[in-house]
């Protein structure tokens, strides 16, 4: 496959970048495509000659989200749809990656892709926009929603993963604080990577639920990572009413990939994205 990639260099991008070895991948930088700037956007999907266009790209600061809202929507609504336009006009597959943040959380088991968003958060707000906004065009674009990325190449807009924080920490003879109440389904990007690749060879359209496969809290998770990584799970658990922050989030917000199934693409359980997570990190060989 010919692929454009915008938000190559993030972690799920670099996983692609890393993982699609058999595709002709152009990845361009973020200051050279940015979704704020739509010319950018027109020039590189508009002219190019990939066959399918894959946006990586979000402002998914959540706390930052809102208090900016107008940017939020610009680039994770406006422009995504702008760019399931271009895609449609040209006759490229346009893929694009939405959240369980669509969710309210106010449920007990993980999120089907027929289950109700109703988004708590100005960022899900945005992203339930974009979805809505591409979904209004019936194309035959894909909407991948997924949960608590974590790769090897930490999200700029954090710099560290969870899991190397909660190791640091307990290396550091630390005792991390971590919630114990709020309960997600997180992702391993290089898991992610290779179910959006399969996904891709079929047919699909329309919105998808990829994550690492079970619910688990992320008290739980930190203490699972600290087990792998061969270290005492030496953690303090707190309510997420602890936890100060700017937004409120779901509460729970495991995804169900209920459509992944149906078409035979299965994910690892979050406890193999946890092994795999540790055993791909370079230089921290566990
Ligand atoms: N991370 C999570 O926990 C999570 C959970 C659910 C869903 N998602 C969704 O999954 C997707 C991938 O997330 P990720 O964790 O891989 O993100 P990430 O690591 O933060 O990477 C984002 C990428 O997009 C680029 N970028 C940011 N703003 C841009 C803009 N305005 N125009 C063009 N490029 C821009 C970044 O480049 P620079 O670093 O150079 O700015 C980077 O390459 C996003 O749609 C996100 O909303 C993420």
């Amino acid at each position: 496959m010919r692929v454009l990639l915008i938000g190559g260099s993030g972690q799920l991008g670099s996983e692609i970048r890393r993982r699609w070895r058999d595709d002709d991948i152009v990845a361009p930088r973020h200051d050279e495509v940015d979704l704020g700037v739509p010319s950018s956007l027109d020039a590189a999907v508009g002219d190019g000659n990939a066959e399918v266009v894959v946006n990586c790209a979000a402002f998914h600061n959540v706390d930052r989200c809102e208090t900016e809202v107008e940017t939020a929507l610009r680039i994770n609504a406006v422009a995504v749809e702008r760019l399931a336009e271009l895609c449609a006009q040209s006759g490229k597959r346009f893929v694009t990656f939405s959240t369980d943040y669509v969710f309210d959380g106010m449920t007990e088991w993980p999120y089907g892709e027929n289950d109700c968003a109703n988004p708590i958060s100005a960022y899900g707000v945005s992203k339930y926009t974009g979805e809505l906004l591409v979904q209004r065009m019936r194309s035959d674009a894909l909407i991948v929603r997924t949960c608590g990325v974590y790769g090897v190449r930490p999200s700029a807009t954090k710099g560290y993963t969870f899991i190397d924080r909660v190791i640091a920490q307990a290396r550091a003879g630390e005792h991390g604080r971590v919630v114990d109440d709020v309960v997600a389904s997180p992702t391993y990007a290089g898991h992610l990577a290779e179910a959006l690749r399969a996904l891709l060879a079929t047919n699909a359209r329309g919105v998808v639920h990829a994550s690492n496969v079970g619910p688990v809290s992320w008290f739980d998770f930190a203490a699972e990572a600290l087990r792998q990584a061969g270290l005492e799970p030496t953690l303090d658990a707190i309510g997420s009413g602890e936890w100060k922050s700017g937004a409120r989030r779901p509460r729970y917000s495991a995804l169900d990939n209920v459509r992944l199934r149906e078409l035979g693409i299965t994910m690892p359980d979050w406890r193999a994205g946890i092994a795999a997570y540790l055993a791909d990190r370079p230089g921290h060989p566990e």
